[in-house]
């Protein structure tokens, strides 16, 4: 009666998966719970941002533009314009832009809106990095289309080989997933890689959907993003420069802003009017208040720098802690230790049992591809507690495991 697709085949979330997988244990109770499963950013909001929120009472009372205010989509593209060095005059705020409700909204509608009913003479296909973030697979399978994982392993730098991925399985592919810097691993794709891939979605009509939610969180030199790798291939001959590419980008963690759900799709302008159009009939606006605040973040360069040397504390902390153990490394990018620890449920289960520290198995990340799970012999752990804190739980796992 209810739709299968989500009742089976989207019934196992990774966070209902952990919490049966340690529901029989009881944590010691002289030690602190410390949650470092969820990669939610634990910074305040900053003020002014707050103080928009606060005062911007007049548009309560109406419907906000579903294409954003022309203030955020100006500040989008200034941002795009600073943080990519993209020639001013390019990006169009009214074509090129649209704000959505934090990255998520993006990566799952990218889905709706560009899967078709068939393509290549077959059902469908999107490929997606393996492990994934899950908002990807809900909206594949919703959309109808057949998802093909890509390993993301030690192997190949944690970064899909999508151009080992056969000829058959390009053809009937209509969305192909990156998300650089990568959740969980934190690789981050170069110039080459990521002209490679526009490349191929091109030569195959696919989009190339880049999330990069975690741009601003690294922890040496910016990630490159898909924008700029687009208009370095220099090959227009007067079409659009962005064709067939489209980022998501979010204030969630680039301002502690998990809680205001803004984000917002950039590239490619057929896709973009087709966001508008979807979001016309079924989408939500994002309100004024909060379009205001957003354009505030989107301009203010001077917060972003605090959170990131909070972040590269942590690292700093975990480097100490870690440095010979696990295969650790500081990753380039996002906020995520990726710990090679054999088995991750059965230490995940340890952590619980006998450090009160939860994280996350990385099989939960993944699916099996073949006959294995390319993360399964990973937990990861999200460094988003304060330094002290992160100092503790690390300690706790060295100790334990
Ligand atoms: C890889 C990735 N993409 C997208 C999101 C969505 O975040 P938001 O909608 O808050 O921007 C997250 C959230 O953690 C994420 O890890």
């Amino acid at each position: 009666m209810f739709n299968p697709r989500l009742t089976k085949t989207l019934s196992d979330y990774p966070f209902s998966r952990l919490n049966a997988l340690i529901a029989d244990l009881a944590p010691p109770a002289h030690l602190s719970l410390i949650n470092m499963s969820v990669g939610e950013p634990q910074g305040a909001l900053p003020e002014f941002a707050r103080k928009i929120l606060a005062n911007e009472t007049a548009g309560w009372s109406k419907y906000p533009p579903n294409q954003g205010v022309p203030e955020l989509n100006a500040a989008i593209v200034e941002w795009l314009n600073r943080r990519y060095r993209l020639p001013p005059g390019l990006l169009d705020p009214a074509c090129h832009v649209i704000p959505t409700a934090g990255s998520k909204e993006g990566v799952y509608v990218i889905s709706t809106i560009a899967t078709p009913q068939e393509k290549g003479g077959g059902k469908p296909v999107t490929m997606l990095p393996n492990p994934f973030y899950q908002a990807y697979l809900g909206a594949v399978v919703l959309s109808g289309a057949e998802p093909v994982f890509v390993n993301a392993d030690a192997t190949n730098g944690f970064l899909p080989d999508f151009d080992k991925i056969e000829e058959a399985i390009w053809k009937r592919t209509a969305i192909v997933y990156l998300c650089s810097p990568a959740n969980p691993q934190g690789a981050m794709a170069d110039m080459g890689y990521l002209q490679r891939l526009i490349a191929l979605c091109r030569k195959h009509d696919a989009v190339a959907a880049l999330d990069e939610c975690y741009a601003e969180i690294y922890t040496g030199t910016p990630p490159i993003g898909g924008l700029e790798a687009a208009l370095a291939m220099d090959e227009t001959d007067g079409r659009d420069p962005f064709r067939n590419v489209v980022v998501f980008h979010s204030l969630s963690k680039r301002s502690d802003a998990a809680g205001i759900r803004s984000g917002f799709m950039a590239g490619d302008p057929r896709l973009v009017a087709l966001m508008l159009r979807w979001k016309t009939y079924g989408g939500t606006q994002i309100p004024f208040a909060v379009q205001k605040a957003s354009a505030a973040l989107w301009s203010e360069e001077t917060h972003p720098v605090a959170t990131r040397s909070r972040y590269r504390a942590n690292f700093k902390v975990a480097e100490q802690i870690l440095h010979n153990r696990f295969g650790y490394f500081t990753p380039g990018g996002g906020f995520f230790l990726w710990l090679d620890v054999g088995d991750g449920e059965a230490a995940t289960r340890k952590l619980w049992g006998e450090a009160h520290v939860k994280v996350l198995p990385g099989a939960y990340l993944a699916r099996d591809t073949g006959r294995a799970n390319p993360a399964q012999r990973y937990i990861r752990v999200a460094l988003v507690q304060d330094e002290k804190t992160t100092r503790e739980a690390l300690g706790r796992l060295a100790s334990v495991l």
